[in-house]
Parts: C-alpha cells; structure tokens; sequence
C-alpha cells in the first residue's frame, strides 16, 4: 500500500500469542516501558499493538466503539500518549465482519466512524481480522472499505490485513495493505512453524516495500519452544521479510529470548531497504536451503534442520547464487564471527535448528525479473 509506512517490514510486538483475551493498559504500559528498556527498541520494535477482546460487547448510542472501562480505565487516547511518549507507537485490532473472532463489535459498516475514532485516540497501526459475519461481500471489497476509511483521517495508521491467506489475498494485498497474513494461527511449536513456512513457497514474488506477505506473529520464547526452534523461527521470518511482531511477554522474557529478538545481524536482513523476499532454493529430505538477494550484491542464507538429530547442511556460493570468484566471505549471524571460503556454505545444524550467514563476493548473478501486477518490486 503506497501510504508510506511498512518500506521495510513492520516491528513491533502484539499480546496475542501469550495474553489471548487477557489484554489491559498495564499489559500495554509496561511492554512499551521494556520494549525500551531491553533494547527492543533501539533494536528496531517500534508498534505495541493490542489484539482483541480490547471493547465493550457492544456499541454505545452513538455507535462508537467503547474501550472496555475495567480494562482500559484511563482510555486510548492517554494510552497512546504514553505510548508515544516512550518514542512508539500503538496498534489496535478489529475485524472486516460484523463481529471480532472472540465476539466482540467489529467494523463491517462502519469503516468511516471506527477509523476516525482510532485516528482520534491517535492510534498507528490497524490489524484487522476477518471473523464475523462478511454480509456477502468479498474480502478484496471488505478490506478496501476499511484501507479507504484510514486514508480518510489523514493519519498515517498502518495497515496489517488478517484475512488467513484467504482468496488469494497476496494476489491483491499489495494496493489494499501494508502486510496479509498467508495462513491460519500460528502456535508456539515447531510443526505449526514448519507447517507455516511451507506455506510461503512461491509467495515471494508478491511482496515488497510496502506490502509484506505475513506468516503470522513470532513465538519467540512462548511456551515450550525452544531457544534453538526461535533461533531457526526468527531467521527465516527474517529471510521471508516477515513482520516481525514478537508475541512473547517482553517483561519476564529470558536473556537468551531477548538476545534471539535483539540479533540486529538477523533484523538487518529483514530490513534491508531493497525489500527482496527470500526463498527455498532446495530442499532434501529435513534438510533445507532458503536465500535472499540483499541489495549490496550479498546473499542471506538460511541452512534448515527439520529433523531431530544434528545433521550437516550444506551449499554453495554458485547455488546461492553468487558469480564464481576463488573466495567469498561468510559472515555467521548467530555467532557474530567470518570466514571465507572457496564457494562451499556448510554447517551441522542441531535438530529443528537452522544456521544463517550472509556469502559476500562475486555479486549477485543476474537472473531475468519477474513483473507482477500491482507490485513494485521485482523478484530476483
Ligand atoms: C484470529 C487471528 O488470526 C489471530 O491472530 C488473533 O487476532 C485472533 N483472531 C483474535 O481473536
């Protein structure tokens, strides 16, 4: 969506993936107080969004919207100040269906009066679900109503589409929003991460700045996922430009959580201000290779471990990619060290584990580029 936010992909944090309905403005407080204090922040994390159950069960008599007074007492506009006043910016959540997905009022019909009251509060990002009842209308027409409403206010407020992949929403998610998410709800283990992933393939090309294909919000550090399956989760969301919405809860979050969602290494491929997607190069058996042409002319790789036992993957600068010079550099991510190398990329990948270096030398090999309709960058 060409309304000037999302040129990189969106970062942030939202409650859903930990707090479900349990959502309040100490929750939204003391989050954006640590999303300062851990270095999320300065790490790149810039919205705190709030997901649903955040209303009243219904509309007061002017037909607004009403924050839930047990949970939000002080309101969204002072909620946002805080916010903003910490240097971040606030999400809310509603839906493009005449309820949210845990039954609260949502926005079909009233796209105008919602926006103009979030615009209001000063809120800065919409995610917005595709639960309720759709009133026959299409999600392409249901979510370009609520795209218009927000331009409509004049406030910039990013705008993040939920409608589950559904009628091929990346096909056209491009001039409608700034992000669609690709797929069902993500759960904080490895096969729904894997089962996720193989969802992207051959996405790519329709996404760039702007407009970001959306694997759902990260489990980094919630439940039982491990410090390795994060690890793996947070470089290939990473590779696949994902936005990276931690969904952890930040204030009790471990040391090692916080060095996988602060790894600026990892966050500088996601961001990098070409905007080219990754993807899967090869895949033999658990054992995978996923690249993404960064715009210096270097490759981001991800060398993927779906088994459970340390196995070694490898490629090389020729599969990735990279014109043939005698030595190439490889910069290791997750340890923070280089080599080089003669043109193999190789690595023993502890199980559900994935390893991630960027391959410098030779430049990029041109390949011809793909136009898609309605997407302004091409795939490589
Ligand atoms: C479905 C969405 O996909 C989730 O991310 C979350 O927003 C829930 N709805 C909330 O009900």
């Amino acid at each position: 969506l060409d309304n000037g936010l999302a040129r990189t992909p969106q970062m942030g944090w939202n409650d859903w993936n930990t707090f479900f309905c349990n959502v309040n403005e100490s929750l939204i407080r003391q989050t954006a107080d640590v999303m300062v204090s851990s270095g999320m922040a300065a790490a790149g994390y810039t919205y705190v969004n709030i997901d649903d159950c955040w209303s009243t069960k219904s509309r007061n008599a002017n037909g607004d919207l009403v924050p839930d007074p047990q949970k939000f007492p002080s309101g969204m506009k002072a909620l946002a100040d805080y916010v903003h006043a910490k240097g971040l910016k606030l999400g809310i959540y509603s839906s493009a269906g005449t309820t949210t997905c845990a039954g609260y009022p949502a926005s079909l019909g009233y796209e105008r009066r919602d926006a103009a009251l979030w615009a209001s509060w000063g809120i800065d990002y919409l995610k917005y679900d595709n639960c309720g009842d759709h009133q026959g209308r299409s999600g392409q027409q249901r979510y370009t109503a609520m795209r218009d409403a927000l331009a409509a206010t004049g406030r910039p407020i990013l705008y993040s589409l939920c409608n589950w992949g559904q009628e091929s929403v990346w096909t056209w998610g491009m001039p409608v929003g700034n992000s669609w998410r690709t797929t069902g709800d993500i759960a904080a283990n490895w096969n729904s991460i894997m089962g996720i992933l193989d969802q992207q393939v051959g996405l790519e090309a329709y996404s760039g700045p702007g407009g970001w294909n959306d694997p759902d919000m990260l489990e980094v550090g919630v439940g039982a996922l491990t410090a390795t399956e994060g690890r793996a989760h947070f470089s290939l969301w990473s590779l696949l430009n994902a936005p990276l919405i931690a969904g952890n809860d930040i204030r009790s979050m471990s040391a090692e959580t916080r060095s996988i969602l602060t790894n600026t290494e990892v966050i500088a491929v996601n961001q990098d201000w070409g905007g080219r997607q990754g993807h899967k190069i090869s895949d033999n058996g658990n054992l995978e290779i996923w690249r993404k042409p960064m715009s210096d002319g270097s490759v981001a790789v991800v060398l993927l471990n779906r088994g459970t036992s340390t196995s070694t993957v490898s490629t090389t600068a020729s599969a990735l990619g990279l014109a043939s010079v005698s030595s190439y550099s490889v910069r290791d991510l997750w340890a923070h060290t280089t080599s080089s190398s003669s043109g193999t990329i190789s690595a023993s990948v502890p199980g559900h584990g994935a390893a991630m270096y960027i391959v410098t030398g030779g430049g990029i090999v041109p390949t011809p580029t793909v136009a898609i309709k309605g997407v302004a960058s091409n795939r490589c």
